[in-house]
């Protein structure tokens, strides 16, 4: 499919702001994979379509989760987790979109997951720090991801999990499995 399409396909889902999120997340996305060797255009559908589902409602994404027998833990945990998996089963059944590596990348966008592969691990980097993102931490994974992709996908991992954490608020376990299996890959250190 190609970006005019795919873009105009997913503008009907999203507001403005977000759009503009998606097009920030598309550039960084392509330079990513061109700096770590990843097929360009896989990343760049991976990121147009990542946030498909973000504006659907609670109700729709729940039922999706049950009748597709998607983790039964999304249900118990913040709803913000919900539009990745549920993105990833919309846009192949709506889209018509079917190469599973870009359906995970966009499954796994918000929680990770372990052993990410190297385009799910691009989605969720750019995810985190294309242009539009301004928060504390961000400038920090912005200069990691020029050198070393696990070390940016550490530092973003490491922020979200010590935010929740000081305020109170419960770690999705996947995220922390993430965490972990990133720290393994690299033997304990980068
Ligand atoms: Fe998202
Ligand atoms: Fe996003």
């Amino acid at each position: 499919m190609e970006r005019e399409n795919a873009l105009e396909i997913v503008k009907e889902q999203l507001t403005e702001h977000r759009y503009q999120h998606t097009l920030g997340v598309m550039e960084t996305a392509i330079q990513l994979a061109k700096r770590y060797n990843e097929d360009v255009k896989k990343a760049e559908l991976a990121a147009i379509f990542h946030d498909y589902a973000k504006f659907r409602s609670k109700d729709e994404m729940k039922q999706i989760i049950i009748d597709q027998h998607m983790s039964s833990d999304l249900l118990i945990h913040n709803t913000e987790l919900w539009h990745a998996p549920v993105g990833a089963y919309l846009v192949k059944t709506e889209v018509g979109i079917e190469d599973e590596e870009i359906l995970d990348a966009i499954r796994y966008h918000t929680s990770g997951r372990e052993k990410m592969t190297l385009l799910e691990k691009i989605i969720f980097v750019a995810d985190y720090i294309e242009p539009g993102r301004q928060f504390p931490g961000v400038e920090e994974v912005r200069e990691a991801a020029k050198k070393n992709l696990d070390l940016a996908l550490i530092y973003s991992l490491r922020n979200t999990i010590m935010f929740l954490a000081k305020k109170n608020q419960v770690i999705y376990p996947e995220t922390i499995l993430t965490y972990n299996s990133v720290i393994f890959e690299n033997k304990g250190g980068i």
